[in-house]
């Protein structure tokens, strides 16, 4: 398994562009099901999982070439509403290809994706809108058959605005007879990114971005071309590993709008942050100030992907800072390693107590998952000494080579892969 290893102490300084958005892209590359022949999907990062939604396509009968950040998907010779169990195991997301296989063959077969180190994960709100649209679903063991000979348009309303649920109900609904309603809707960027790419195709849609979506069914839709956009949380990483290391910032090719409520909270932290257009620029010379409450919850309040980011921040800071965790009940795996490189937490139920102390030091650490993982690359950037972050795949999943991200911006860190670095 590869490591990162970090020297830090370093300041970052200098500019990068951002990457398209893995949260944006995998629902989209899902819905490009929806309509046969040739979509082509650009600005997607390359990370595992994008390879392996692009996997999933191919087993479905798509052909799907990942190039220069640009996907080409035929879905001609899509011919299986099939899942396969293993490729399922690898990314839990994939549960949203049952909207469209449901929308294009009347059927999915797939797994139940099973809970990952953040929290259970469940999919009743999946299942429950796909049943209103219509489908029938059988669960033997961890296997789930849904069936709709015709899927129709219903009012749904999600007892909370899941993310992945409003989107496979958004991909099944554009092809079922009438008109669907989604109240309390997610509001997240990425639906309205998913809202777009779904119209380009020739859906009837409204309203995403707001808590009510609202779509008209279609006879068929037509592949398109797409840009997907920025992706907001590795933003948000970037910011907040120019602060710890009191460095100077610029991130081009961003959209500041999807990041009101970090930029907030980073300036009451005291950090320096200045937007001109889609470029976000980040100085930050001195301690960082506690924060009294900062609260996760659905978009557009502070995201919980970028909640384990902030920690390390809030771990340096001068003061207690209260952070409390709302949408996942096991995201603070992060808190026991960075205990390890000198941090002050204490956690009681879904809040940490956060006692931010002058300095950081280095240490082998593990990442245990996809944004815990970022969270101990910042924590090493800032710490004074070697950090080793073990178990980077997690990293890699939404991170595109991010040691050279970095180092491009002055960091000294460097992967270590067991076969080629013996
Ligand atoms: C999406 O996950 C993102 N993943 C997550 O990003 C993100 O943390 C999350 O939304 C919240 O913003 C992708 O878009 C691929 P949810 P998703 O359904 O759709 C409960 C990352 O780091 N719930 O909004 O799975 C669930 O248990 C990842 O990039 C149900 O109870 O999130 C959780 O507690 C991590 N029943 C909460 O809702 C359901 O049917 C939020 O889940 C569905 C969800």
């Amino acid at each position: 398994m590869d490591k990162l290893v970090i020297e830090g102490g370093k300041p970052l300084s200098g500019t990068i562009v951002i990457q398209g958005a893995k949260n944006a892209a995998l629902p989209i590359l899902a819905a490009s099901m929806l309509a046969s022949g040739t979509s082509t999907i650009e600005h997607v990062p390359e990370l595992l999982d994008i390879s392996v939604m692009l996997s999933i396509l191919r087993e479905l009968g798509c052909q799907a070439e990942h190039k220069d950040g640009t996907v080409v998907v035929q879905t001609e010779k899509a011919h299986s509403p099939h899942v396969p169990e293993a490729l399922m195991r690898q990314m839990r997301s994939s549960i949203f290809l049952m909207g469209p296989l449901l929308a294009r063959f009347g059927e999915a077969k797939v797994y139940q994706p099973g809970g990952c180190a953040i929290g259970e994960r469940k999919i009743d709100l999946h299942l429950q809108g796909l049943q209103a649209l219509g489908a029938e679903i059988e669960e033997e063991g961890n296997v789930i058959i849904c069936r709709a000979k015709e899927l129709q348009g219903a009012d749904i309303h999600l007892s909370f605005p899941s993310v992945g649920a409003t989107e496979n109900i958004m991909m099944a609904a554009v092809l079922a007879k009438g008109r669907t309603t989604i109240s309390n809707a997610a509001r997240e960027p990425e639906i309205q990114d998913l809202q777009n790419f779904l119209i380009q195709m020739g859906a009837k849609i409204i309203g995403a971005g707001t808590d009510t979506i609202t779509i008209d069914g279609v006879e068929e839709l037509s592949p398109c071309r797409y840009r997907v956009i920025p992706d907001r949380i590795v933003t948000g990483t970037m910011m907040v590993a120019a602060a710890v290391t009191r460095g100077n910032v610029t991130l081009l090719k961003t959209q500041p709008a999807h990041l009101t409520s970090l930029i907030h909270v980073m300036r009451r932290a005291g950090v320096q942050i200045t937007i001109d257009d889609d470029i976000i620029m980040i100085s930050n010379s001195g301690r960082p100030k506690a924060l009294e409450r900062v609260v996760t919850s659905p978009y557009p309040a502070f995201p919980t992907d970028l909640q384990s980011q902030l920690m390390v921040l809030l771990s340096l800071a001068d003061g207690v800072s209260v952070l409390k965790e709302t949408i996942f009940e096991g995201r603070f795996m992060h808190v026991g390693e960075l205990t390890r490189m000198g941090a002050d937490i204490r956690v009681d139920l879904n809040a940490a107590f956060i006692r931010g102390v002058k300095r950081l030091y280095g240490a082998t650490v593990e990442a245990t998952d996809l944004r815990a993982g970022a969270a101990l690359v910042i924590a090493g950037l800032a710490a004074n000494g070697r950090t080793i972050v073990e178990q980077v795949h997690h990293i890699d999943r939404g991170y595109d080579r991010i040691e050279e991200t970095l180092s491009h911006l002055g960091a000294s860190i460097s992967r270590y892969s067991p076969v080629t670095n013996n």
